[in-house]
């Protein structure tokens, strides 16, 4: 059924929207039995009701005074706990529109829902953890010290669309859990999904602790930073978004940046690799959610040694990758929400071939309306644009290397900084290397593809790809500061 409720959540009212709406159809177009679809409409809100979110969001905080920052901790565990048991009630619903919104086959839009539910009650039990280091005392130079982490304000959570629901709690679930409060829109695409979960914020959190609004980017989250009145801008998306956020920011030097941006991880196969394992890695690292991933693989560098059985089998395997529906068993690829991506892949496509690359699978590049086949190019340089930019989405650059040193000077000389990975058996080899590119980046996966979890582990990133850290663990900290209460007497 379609959802057209048009509501949304400020001052801990369901609020009905009169205004003008905006339309969402469904990703699902470029099969012959399905047509796009309406799926239902969202408010297409501006500057009056983001001031609004923005004034309901300060309330409630009130300047570290407000009902929620001064909750006690086990009141705002109950909370939460309130709002996941309610949410778990959506599964099915949520993960219907992750399908039909974005595109995500069926075990993975399963697995963004269970994994949002997990990470929500790891973060209870982190936080529950906190608390109870927060209750002993440590000693120094005579002075009791009593160290705990307290909120920071009011933040303003945006989500990418590759995980609508899941990156977006990821930001949201942690800065609520500390004490803050927060406005949050809803990503691009994968806004409809949030809707089910209105009733479950507003029945489970005290008035203007949450605030959910809709619209486009700028018309909101503009008029919300320029107000100065933001403390955390925590941002999952791209650099160019949350550069011109904090520019617009009249107090910078007090805001504090949580954000998850753009990647390039490469991976490097040794001459040694195990070509079965390398290539399945290859295959889920690369093409995962079709390659619309900040932790995918977005080049291959693969020894001049090993390349051609490499480039064969490779290949192979990516032509056997079913495309379909996302429900269907078995889909791998699935088409792409952003309508203008095919086009893109294709300009990416056209200029490695102009400077002498070549679609080296027999698949590779055909369009169906809103979807492009993952295409592999090969011989790859460092003078073409699908080499320079972050391509999320589906097509494959493979660069031959002779010596390690070219892409640790490629990596070296990016302006990313995420995860590597890194493929080989010789244990003696891999050691130094790892000493290297962990300077690199933040993350080396050996004989593995990329990959954000398990969700304990740090989520970041060096130079333009990361500010600040995600983690069940991390987050509390990166949306909190460390006070203390110091006494002669213990
Ligand atoms: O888009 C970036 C995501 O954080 C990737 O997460 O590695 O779990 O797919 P993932």
């Amino acid at each position: 059924a379609p959802l057209h409720q048009n509501n949304y959540l400020v001052s801990g009212e369901l609020k009905k929207w009169e205004g003008e709406s905006s339309n969402i159809y469904s990703t699902i177009s470029s099969t012959e039995t399905y047509k796009p679809t309406w799926l239902g409409s969202i408010p297409n809100q501006g500057k009056q009701e983001a001031l609004e979110a923005l004034e309901s969001a300060c309330l409630a905080y009130d300047k570290g005074q407000g009902l929620w920052p001064t909750m006690k901790v086990s009141d705002r565990i109950k909370c939460m706990e309130t709002f996941v048991e309610m949410m778990k009630t959506k599964r099915e619903e949520v993960v219907k529109l992750l399908m039909w919104e974005i595109g995500k086959n069926l075990p993975d839009s399963q697995k963004e829902f269970d994994r949002t539910v997990d990470y929500i009650y790891d973060t209870i039990e982190d936080y529950k953890k906190m608390d109870r280091d927060s209750a002993k005392f440590i000693k120094s130079e005579g002075i009791y010290a009593h160290i705990r982490r307290g909120p920071l304000g009011v933040v303003l959570c945006l989500g990418p669309y590759n995980y609508p629901l899941n990156e977006t709690f990821c930001l949201l679930i942690p800065a609520l859990i500390m004490g803050n409060t927060a406005i949050f829109k809803p990503a691009k695409h994968g806004v409809l999904l949030i809707t089910p979960l209105l009733e479950a914020f507003q029945k489970s959190f005290p008035k203007g602790v949450v605030n959910v609004i809709f619209g486009r980017g700028r018309a909101v989250a503009s008029p919300i930073m320029e107000s100065g009145r933001i403390d955390v801008l925590a941002l999952i998306g791209n650099s160019k978004s949350a550069n011109a956020l904090q520019t617009i920011h009249p107090k910078k030097n007090r805001l504090r940046l949580v954000l998850g941006l753009e990647a390039k991880n490469p991976a490097i196969v040794l001459p040694d690799a195990d070509l079965d394992l390398t290539i399945d890695e290859c295959i889920a690292g690369t093409l995962s959610f079709n390659g619309q991933r900040c932790t995918a693989l977005k080049v291959l560098y693969v020894h001049k040694d090993i390349i051609d059985e490499f480039n064969r089998r490779f290949s192979l395997r990516v032509d056997a990758l079913k495309f379909g529906n996302p429900w269907e068993q078995g889909v791998k690829l699935t088409p792409l929400p952003e309508k203008d991506k095919p086009a893109y892949i294709q300009e990416l496509i056209d200029d490695a071939k102009n400077l002498g690359a070549k679609i080296i699978n027999e698949k590779g590049g055909k369009i169906t309306e809103n979807y492009i086949f993952p295409a592999v190019l090969y011989p790859v340089n460092k003078s073409m644009r699908v080499f320079k930019e972050e391509q999320f989405g589906p097509v494959i650059p493979i660069l031959p290397f002779t010596d390690i040193a070219e892409p640790l000077d490629d990596m070296a000389e990016s302006n990313y900084g995420q995860q590597v990975s890194v493929f080989g058996k010789d244990v003696k080899k891999l050691a130094p290397l790892i000493d290297t590119l962990v300077n690199l980046v933040c993350r080396v996966n050996l004989n593995s593809s990329c990959q954000r979890g398990p969700d304990v582990y740090p989520f970041t990133g060096r130079k333009d790809s990361a500010f600040s850290t995600l983690s069940v663990h991390d987050a509390l900290r990166s949306f909190s500061i460390r006070t203390f209460v110091a006494s002669k007497d213990n």
